[in-house]
């Protein structure tokens, strides 16, 4: 895992400029971009960076809703880059995450190198899955995605405690 701090984003070896429309893009606060394998492993990774650097920021508040959304949007990422269409291609073997501030929270950003977008499901009592992007619809603010670098970025913000 590749850990860097640099606002605006540092740009790796597969890109990450075209987070245009997830919110505050202009905005330069501070950013932590991370290059993780895409493997389960990489979850509590995550999370356990995202907490640690919420502490820093002094916003521990958030830090129980945006791990638990960090470890939806990079399970799905991991899911999506196993996926038959993606597995053979050598960029699929990484998924990329930033954790940043806009104007207004806390925005989470994850991309994979499979271009295939993320679909709410309708669930019932007896589902077996698809309850990770209504929790980002339900805990998070806002949430988006979009083709970035033949793959895309599943985006979310919390907002700032009021
Ligand atoms: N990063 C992604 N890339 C491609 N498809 C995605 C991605 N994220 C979600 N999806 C699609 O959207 C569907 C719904 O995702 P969601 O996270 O809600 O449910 P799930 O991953 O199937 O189950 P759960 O998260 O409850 O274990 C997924 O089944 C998948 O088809
Ligand atoms: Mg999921």
């Amino acid at each position: 895992m590749i850990k860097a701090t640099a606002p605006p984003f540092a740009h790796s070896d597969i890109g990450m400029a075209e987070f245009d429309d997830a919110p505050g893009r202009d905005a330069r606060g501070p950013v932590l971009q991370l290059k993780l394998a895409a493997r389960p492993a990489s979850v509590p990774q995550a999370r356990s960076i995202l907490r640690q650097l919420l502490c820093e920021w002094h916003l521990d508040q958030l830090s129980d809703t945006a791990t638990l959304l960090m470890s939806e949007l990079i399970t799905n990422a991991v899911k999506a880059s196993e996926d038959d269409a993606c597995r053979r291609k050598l960029r699929c073997k990484i998924i990329m995450a930033s954790i940043r501030l806009s104007d207004t929270g806390l925005v989470l950003e994850v991309w994979d190198a499979n271009p295939a977008a993320p679909v709410v499901h309708e669930v019932d009592l007896t589902s077996d899955g698809g309850r990770g992007l209504l929790m980002i619809e339900c805990l998070g603010d806002k949430w988006g995605y979009h083709a970035a670098d033949g793959g895309k970025v599943v985006w979310c913000e919390i907002a700032f405690p009021s």
